[in-house]
């Protein structure tokens, strides 16, 4: 049985999703979807960015699972910030997706005109269009600078997490405030240094599962949401296999020891640029 946590709205968000990062052919990013929701998962993790939007809504519809029971969350890129923009982001997300309301919208990064695409965002809320709102790659002096502004508290903050990079500094701010942390590249990217860490391979042998069972597991008892990558239908089903077991208290702390002092990805300069020009370049499919 898949865990959820709760989050401030009252809305419950599995601690297992599916995300669909640089899964760019629509057949493949349409097979895992379907193939996810078949499996049980609920949570679908896409972006504007990622030029998926469509394929993640078809392979919603194809899977048959009714709408209301799957968490669906896209994000909004810096060059669609400021409010009317914010706006017809948002709009543009909701045909491509053509699923009805979006469960979840993001921002995806911490520049530009944030407060004007948080004011659109709570518009959103307010017209019933998006069910919750929240944040990706905010650390703690960008939440200072949008809580004060912001009538509505973001639900949940998307940031790199693993046990290579364990966000030391952001994790117990995100408690005081109430947002629920969720995990991007959960399993380091797939990091072979992570995957072979002793601690995990241990534990793996212990429990008779794979490191990246380990891992993801990790990440439930410590009440995180994990969105794992996969094109992989057996990776697929694996991932969300992780509900059976439980790691000891010593495991737990032998993986807590593995955090390091720096995350694994360094943002690229364009990313960081208010309006990155990628997400003009080419039109959206
Ligand atoms: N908000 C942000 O800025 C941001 C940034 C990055 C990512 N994200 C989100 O987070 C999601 C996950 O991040 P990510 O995809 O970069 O990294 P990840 O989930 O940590 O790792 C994905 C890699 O692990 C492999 N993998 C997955 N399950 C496996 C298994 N059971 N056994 C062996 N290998 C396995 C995948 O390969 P296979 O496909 O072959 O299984 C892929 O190479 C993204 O898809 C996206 O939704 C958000």
């Amino acid at each position: 049985m898949v865990t959820s946590v709760a989050l401030s709205n009252g809305m419950r968000m599995p601690q297992i999703g599916l995300g669909v990062y640089l899964v760019t052919d629509v057949e493949v990013c349409e097979a895992s979807v379907e193939t996810a929701l078949n499996d049980g998962y609920r949570l679908i993790d896409t972006a504007v960015l990622y030029r998926n939007e469509r394929a993640v809504g078809r392979g919603i519809r194809a899977s048959g699972v009714p709408r209301d029971d799957i968490l669906l969350t896209t994000k909004i890129w810096p060059s669609d910030y400021g409010y009317d923009k914010a706006r017809a982001a948002v709009a543009g997300s909701l045909e491509r997706l053509d699923c009805g309301p979006i469960d979840l919208m993001l921002l995806h990064q911490s520049v530009g005109d944030i407060l004007g695409a948080w004011k659109a965002l709570e518009k959103e809320v307010e017209e019933g269009t998006v069910r919750a709102i929240g944040v990706s790659n905010f650390r703690v002096q960008d939440l200072e600078r949008l809580l004060p502004n912001a009538r509505i508290t973001p639900v949940v903050d998307q940031v790199e997490l693993h046990p290579h990079w364990q966000q030391p500094e952001l994790l117990p701010y995100l408690a005081a405030h109430g947002i629920q942390p969720e995990a991007w590249y959960p399993l380091g990217h797939g990091s072979a240094k992570l995957l072979a860490e002793p601690a995990i391979a241990s534990a793996a042998a212990a429990h008779g599962r794979s490191p990246v069972q380990v891992i993801l597991r990790w990440h439930v008892q410590r009440g995180i949401v994990a969105i794992p990558k996969s094109t992989n239908p057996g990776h697929i089903t694996a991932n969300l296999d992780v509900f059976d077991f439980a790691l000891t208290d010593a495991e737990m702390a032998g993986i807590d020891a593995l955090g390091r002092d720096r995350p694994m990805f360094r943002a690229p300069r364009w990313m960081l640029a208010a309006s990155a020009p990628l997400m003009r370049a080419r039109p959206l499919p």
